[in-house]
């Protein structure tokens, strides 16, 4: 995968949402048809030999890349959302953040235990996101979840989040 072209497409906000943050834009990733292109093959050619069942895309902006890769894999895509989204009967997790904490539930009945399942969204950060929806999927009973981000910000050692075993992918490592 060309890593220069991800990074030449890749918008750089400072000061996004708030003063002393540099925000990483994967808006222009995705407006890229080239990039677009290459971020789907790349994710297609890491798990087309796992046996994934179903893709885990986490609001919001894990859907986009989720749903597309799930359809490359002939697997399912399923909505991990933020608390009051999903209409059905719910599972959750909640975490801890800076300030506070946060939640992040999918319906009961996405996932059973004979699913091999790929967890995906945009960017690993802390770690927080994914690392408690990587437990709410484990706690459906399956043997095997995934996990992967397009961007890894190293600095800040979200691999930390998960036990050492989880399989952790990453795209671009910032
Ligand atoms: C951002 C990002 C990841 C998460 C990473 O999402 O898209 O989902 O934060 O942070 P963490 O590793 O520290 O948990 P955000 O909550 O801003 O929502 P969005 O995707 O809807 O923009
Ligand atoms: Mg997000």
């Amino acid at each position: 995968m060309n890593k220069e072209l991800l990074k030449e497409n890749l918008r750089e906000i400072p000061d996004f949402p708030i003063p002393g943050i540099l925000f990483y834009d994967v808006t222009t990733l995705f407006k890229n048809a080239e990039c677009l292109r290459a971020l789907i093959d790349e994710l297609y050619e890491l798990y087309k030999d796992k046996g994934i069942t179903k893709v885990v895309g986490i609001e919001s902006r894990g859907f986009i890349l989720g749903a597309a890769v799930a359809a490359r894999l002939g697997a399912g895509f399923i909505m991990a959302r933020k608390p009051g989204k999903l209409p059905a009967e719910v599972i959750e997790e909640t975490y801890a953040k800076e300030y506070g904490t946060d939640t992040i539930q999918i319906h009961k009945d996405a996932i059973c235990e004979d699913d091999v399942v790929l967890l995906h969204d945009d960017l690993l950060a802390t770690g927080g996101t994914m690392a408690a929806t990587h437990r709410l999927v484990q706690s459906c009973g399956v043997k095997k979840a995934y996990v992967n981000f397009v961007i890894e910000l190293k600095d800040l050692e979200g691999r930390k989040a998960f036990p050492e075993n989880v399989d952790i992918t990453t795209l671009l490592q910032l």
